[in-house]
């Protein structure tokens, strides 16, 4: 059984009061419900944020997680932050390769890179949330299940996942992040179960434990029917994270799916 996982992916969105506004208010928005156990809960506030976040947390199952990091133990790469720095704060998680990152950002990120991401990330204690995903174009040429598994693929070349935390995948098709179009609960499980079938081809029977999240456009009122898909083990989610109220209705209505 895979315990979901709701992971808040704040962007570079809030300052700090209302970064730890949020995280009070998702905290006492919980109350007794079962985070922790049932469903894990994570933020991932910006880079900056992840010390006093990390305290804004202290007492709380909700889990601290970085947007991003550099793949070098140190030296001469100004402006960038390693996985150790990262782990530093008390981080479980760490994103790797948004497709904001890959797609949008100056840095234009590129599969060789994510694999030397990841394994950083590994390497220093976190637990990676691979991101992957199709454009519109490529949906529309039908090359969306061959661009998963090239993008999986490259990311995992030399990097073994023996246990459940060495990997996590989040499924995010371009099309569908911060544009209010969701993929359908069968498209998302179709991508879901391609991955879990690729990853169970590079890694053998443990890829039945991976969680794997669908990210795009995730709302309260879209949550059930995509968490009910039999492949799909939480959400990363965007927008809605930066409310208390939606980010917890999310949770809640995830939680209510596993009956
Ligand atoms: P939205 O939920 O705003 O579409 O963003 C999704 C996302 O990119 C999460 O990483």
């Amino acid at each position: 059984m895979r315990r979901p996982l709701i992971a808040g992916n704040w962007k570079m969105n809030l300052d700090l009061a209302r970064g730890r506004d949020l995280v009070a208010g998702v905290r006492a928005g919980l109350g007794s419900a079962d985070v922790g156990t049932q469903v894990e809960v994570a933020v991932c506030p910006p880079t900056i944020y992840l010390f006093p976040i990390a305290e804004a947390l202290q007492g709380s199952l909700i889990r601290l997680g970085a947007q991003d990091l550099y793949y070098e133990a140190s030296g001469a790469y100004t402006g960038e932050v390693s996985a150790t720095m990262v782990a530093e704060t008390g981080a479980k998680y760490t994103i790797i390769g948004h497709s904001e990152r890959r797609h949008t950002i100056g840095h234009l990120e590129d599969d060789r890179m994510l694999n030397l991401k990841l394994k950083a990330a590994h390497q220093a204690g976190l637990a990676p949330i691979l991101c992957v995903g199709e454009t519109i174009d490529e949906r529309r040429a039908e090359q969306t299940l061959d661009v998963l598994t090239f993008q999986l693929t490259a990311a995992l070349v030399g990097y073994g996942v023996t246990s459940p935390d060495d990997l996590v995948l989040a499924y995010e098709p371009v099309w569908a992040i911060g544009t209010g179009e969701v993929a359908t609960p069968e498209q998302a499980q179709e991508a879901h179960a391609h991955l879990r079938n690729r990853l169970r081809e590079l890694a053998g029977p443990i890829a039945d434990e991976v969680r794997i999240l669908y990210g795009g456009s995730v709302k309260p009122d879209n949550t059930a029917a995509i968490m009910k898909q039999p492949d799909v083990d939480g959400g990363l989610i965007g927008g809605a994270s930066l409310k208390p109220d939606s980010f917890v209705r999310i949770i809640t209505a995830t939680l209510a799916t596993l009956g």
